[in-house]
């Protein structure tokens, strides 16, 4: 991961985007900057439907952005998406496994599809152990729990060692063990020099796991630190109430504007 190990694993700036459609237009990006350097993991907070899932989707090249410019590792994603798409990898916030296959087949399938060749088998075995899938390994995906398709989405993730995971609400419906022991995971993965964005509705993962925390809301980056320099702003106990006082629940009024004093930018 030279190129990813230098500078920034993820710089973002002025990111702007708008779903179009028939019943109107919808600004949803406007202006998102972010910084998240190589070898940290930064959580992307947010209300529902301020943008998070958009915003991982054009940092991973499934969405085209209007504006702004995005380097992955290096790698500029209008200019090299492809160089971009071989560092990263992706786990929607939609599980991505074929319920068809096994646990196995699914495993291989991207083993293959990252050109791992005889690599690969030893990969995918070391994956559904890593992931307590080895006994179910076998079994078509249609028969797993959902945390079991979480857990086998995320080693799919992994299975080509991207230098940059993206990780879009990675534990939700995740019961506490499995949710420590996917923290766990992503600490491993960072303290071997990952870089991971992660959106979360848990505040509390996000606090224990995240070294910089970005709060998302109305389609700009309102604020970002560590947990504890958000919770000092805010004379706040908790990221919970950080979140409430930085995301106002969407109202009749005036929704862009926000004045400039009141954006926090911790760093
Ligand atoms: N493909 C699409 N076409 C049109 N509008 C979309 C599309 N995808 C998302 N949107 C709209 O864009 C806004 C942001 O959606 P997005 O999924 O990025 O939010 P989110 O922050 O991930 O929310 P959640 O916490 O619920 O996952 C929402 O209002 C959503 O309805
Ligand atoms: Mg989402």
């Amino acid at each position: 991961m030279p190129s990813s190990a230098r500078g920034p694993a993820i710089e973002v700036a002025g990111l702007r985007k708008t779903y179009r459609s028939k019943s109107g237009d919808q600004l949803v990006l406007d202006g998102v900057d972010l910084v998240v350097p190589a070898g940290t993991v930064t959580a992307l907070l947010g209300p529902n439907g301020a943008g998070k899932t958009t915003t991982v989707g054009v940092l991973s090249t499934l969405l085209k952005a209007d504006a702004g410019t995005v380097r992955i590792a290096g790698h500029d994603i209008a200019r090299e998406p492809d160089a971009v798409r071989a560092s990263i990898g992706v786990t929607g916030q939609i599980t991505a496994v074929d319920e068809l296959l096994t646990g196995t087949e699914n495993l291989r399938l991207m083993a293959d599809l990252n050109h791992l060749g005889r690599a690969g088998r030893a990969r995918v075995t070391e994956l559904l152990d890593r992931f307590g899938l080895t006994d179910a390994a076998g079994k078509p995906v249609a028969t797993y729990s959902g945390g079991m398709k979480r857990k086998l989405d995320l080693a799919m993730t992994l299975v080509g060692a991207p230098s940059v995971v993206f990780l879009d609400e990675p534990t939700t419906g995740l019961d506490p063990r499995s949710r420590r022991a996917l923290w766990d995971e992503v600490r491993a993965l960072v303290e071997s020099g990952t870089t991971i964005l992660l959106t979360t509705q848990y505040l509390e993962e996000a606090d224990k796991l995240a070294d910089s925390v970005a709060v998302l809301n109305g389609g700009r980056i309102v604020a970002q630190g560590t947990p504890d320099e958000l919770k000092a702003v805010h004379d706040a106990g908790s990221l919970d109430d950080v979140f409430l006082a930085l995301t106002e629940p969407p109202a009749a009024t005036a929704e862009d504007d926000v004045p400039a004093d009141e954006k926090e930018n911790v760093r």
